[in-house]
């Protein structure tokens, strides 16, 4: 079980503020400005798989009915503080059940987590099963075979009134496995003057910019990679049903 998104869950807001990700929504949105065709007066559903503590979420309330579904309950739990208007849906993106049709489906740095071909294969087939006629899946891995630096590490620090952490990370690529990575993560965790270290490892898929424009295409959608058609701070793909 992955710390950081269970016992750790607390300090997520703390490492990962929600103003952060402003930039990313903002670019989200006008993907989906551009994409998806609409009548104007529907509000459409949004459903972000693997939503975490909903901070992106958070900059999307206003233009969408939002779900947001995580395999953690304790990162589904920040979400509902953070972005109330979320309904959130323990489950797995693979193989959850919204039990509707929704507008779009959202897989922003959570699709890390697929490992493997068949887990993104599943994931889309999922999206593609959920979305209506038109509806977008946009993807936004952390990183793509072009764009992974090997043994990258990075080293900040977040304090609050209760605690300060200091923080590590370093993303290096399985020997044995080169579609995979392992990111190992270090926190110091200092409170009452008291520090305690908690290790956290997290292996993640890495594909490249052709396997998932692939497989955009292989689950029935027509695909576009967001970087080759806009100057966006973004980089990612979308397709529509
Ligand atoms: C980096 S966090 C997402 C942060 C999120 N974008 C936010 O705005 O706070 C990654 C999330 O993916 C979730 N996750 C990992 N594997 C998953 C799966 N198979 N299905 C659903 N969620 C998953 C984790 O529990 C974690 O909350």
């Amino acid at each position: 079980m992955l710390k950081l998104y269970h016992e750790l869950a607390y300090l997520w807001p703390l490492l990962s503020p929600p103003e952060d990700y402003e930039p990313e929504a903002i670019a989200i949105l006008a993907v989906i400005d551009t994409y998806l065709k609409r009548p104007s007066d529907q509000r459409p559903v949004l459903v972000e798989m693997g939503a975490g503590g909903g901070h992106t979420l958070s900059h999307l309330a206003e233009n969408f009915e939002l779900l947001a579904v995580d395999i953690a309950s304790p990162m589904l739990i920040n979400c509902s503080m953070v972005c109330p208007q979320a309904t959130t849906i323990l489950g797995d993106m693979r193989q959850v059940d919204l039990e509707r049709a929704v507008d779009v489906v959202l897989i922003h740095d959570a699709v890390d987590y697929m490992l493997t071909a068949e887990d993104v294969q599943q994931t889309f087939a999922n999206a593609a099963k959920h979305l209506k006629p038109g509806g977008l899946i946009i993807v936004a891995p952390t990183y793509t075979t072009e764009s992974f630096e090997n043994n990258q590490s990075i080293s900040d620090q977040h304090e609050d009134r209760q605690f300060h952490v200091a923080f590590t990370s370093k993303v290096s690529l399985v020997k044995e496995t080169p579609s995979q990575f392992v990111m190992l993560m270090a926190f110091d965790i200092t409170e009452n003057g008291q520090t305690t270290r908690l290790t956290d490892e997290h292996r993640c898929g890495l594909f490249s910019e052709r396997n998932w424009l692939d497989w955009i295409t292989a689950a029935g959608f027509k695909v576009h990679h967001v970087d080759e058609l806009d100057e966006m701070p973004w980089h990612g793909f979308v397709g529509i049903k």
